[in-house]
């Protein structure tokens, strides 16, 4: 096949993780005979310095005409000081919006291999912990009515939470498509027993399991759904939920599985375009110093292969990869333990790309 990709770097450490990732995908070219164009455009920090805006318009449409982006990381402290549209964050946003990416897709498995990184007691995390967070990515607070005003206690700024019924449909399908293929198990996490969007959000998911006898369908409410992922993981299989419980929960749970330095993620729309990025972010105290963890990303670039592409072997031999890099005791610092052999961000792309091979074969 030949495939266009976009390729956003970005800030921090995502320059580093996006070329292992990008050298992944070119050894997977060469023995599986695809022909990937990379075209990378910026977006961020490096997008304000060097053009004045996060998101430049070229970026939107070079993204737009690809058939998959892949994402380093995004934002830095050089930036924080910048009033909200001109932030970095904006190009994230923006990018899921322009590309209709309402489905956040954020799988937190923890590798046998990487017991020892689990902050949980071993008694909790017998037997693995394998979720999948299905996040939705562009309603609700993030991009709700916004605003300040004064009051007599001074100044007050205002962030509205508002969710459609088919806004909360699409979404719900896509979990219960998910679960489906799964362990037939839906959490839907809201806050019912506050908010007025969340009782919209689970009378609507309430009907769309109509569809999916099979599926079994639990609510729970966020603050107790924080609590149930260190208490008891293991009782997950798909979290529904919105945008920002989404955001809160999939940092939760990428971290009782060892480190956010693992945990790829893709957004998906209507079509098969998707944006594949790394749930961690620019971690700009290690930013060039060969210590990233680059498999989040390469991760990503797998699920790229298989949602996008369709390339689901492609996808299998790349995963297959990385779980033998761990089994061969290799680890950068954020995943090190004892006994192991420390390796950096390129050592390990290295290694990673060394053990593709063509499993067809
Ligand atoms: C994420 C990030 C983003 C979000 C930021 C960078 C805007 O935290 O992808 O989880 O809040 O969605
Ligand atoms: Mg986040």
């Amino acid at each position: 096949m030949n495939l266009n990709i976009a390729v956003i770097p970005g800030d921090g450490i995502g320059p580093e993780v996006i070329d292992q990732t990008v050298g992944v995908l070119g050894k997977i070219g060469d023995v599986y005979h695809h022909e990937f164009k990379f075209n990378r455009v910026l977006a961020g920090g490096n997008a304000i310095d060097a053009v004045g805006v996060p998101l430049p318009e070229d970026t939107v449409e070079i993204c737009k005409n690809s058939d998959g982006v892949l994402l380093g990381a995004i934002g830095g402290p050089k930036w924080d000081s910048l009033s909200g549209e001109k932030r970095p964050e904006r190009a994230i946003l923006g990018l899921r919006k322009a590309l209709g990416l309402f489905g956040n897709i954020r799988p937190a498995i923890l590798y046998k291999e990487l017991i020892d990184a689990c902050p949980l007691k071993a008694e909790i995390i017998e037997g693995g912990i394998d979720i999948c967070v299905v996040r939705e990515l562009t309603g609700g607070i993030y991009f709700g009515e916004r605003g300040r005003r004064n009051t007599e206690m001074g100044e007050e700024a205002h962030d509205i939470e508002a969710y459609s019924v088919g806004e909360v449909k699409r979404i719900a399908k896509t979990a219960f498509e998910i679960a489906m293929k799964r362990n037939k198990k839906v959490t839907s996490v809201d806050k019912a027993n506050v908010l007025e969007s969340s009782r919209l959000w689970r009378s609507v998911v309430e009907d769309v399991a109509k569809d999916y006898p099979e599926v079994e369908l639990n609510h729970m409410y966020v603050d107790n759904a924080a609590m149930q992922l260190v208490r008891n993981p293991r009782q997950f299989d798909v979290v529904l939920t919105n945008n920002i419980f989404g955001d809160i929960l999939s940092d939760e749970a990428s971290m009782i599985t060892g480190s956010i330095g693992m945990l790829p993620s893709a957004s998906l729309g209507e079509g098969n375009i998707g944006m594949y990025e790394p749930i961690h972010g620019s971690a700009p105290d290690i930013a060039g110093m060969d210590y990233a963890n680059p498999i989040a990303t390469i991760l990503s670039a797998a699920m790229m292969l298989r949602y996008s592409f369709n390339l689901v072997d492609e996808a299998d031999a790349i995963e297959e990869a990385v779980s033998k890099v761990l089994k061969g005791n290799y680890r950068t610092r954020d995943i090190m333990s004892e006994g192991m052999t420390l390796v950096g961000t390129k050592e390990m792309g290295k290694l990673i790309i060394e053990r593709i091979g063509n499993i067809k074969s």
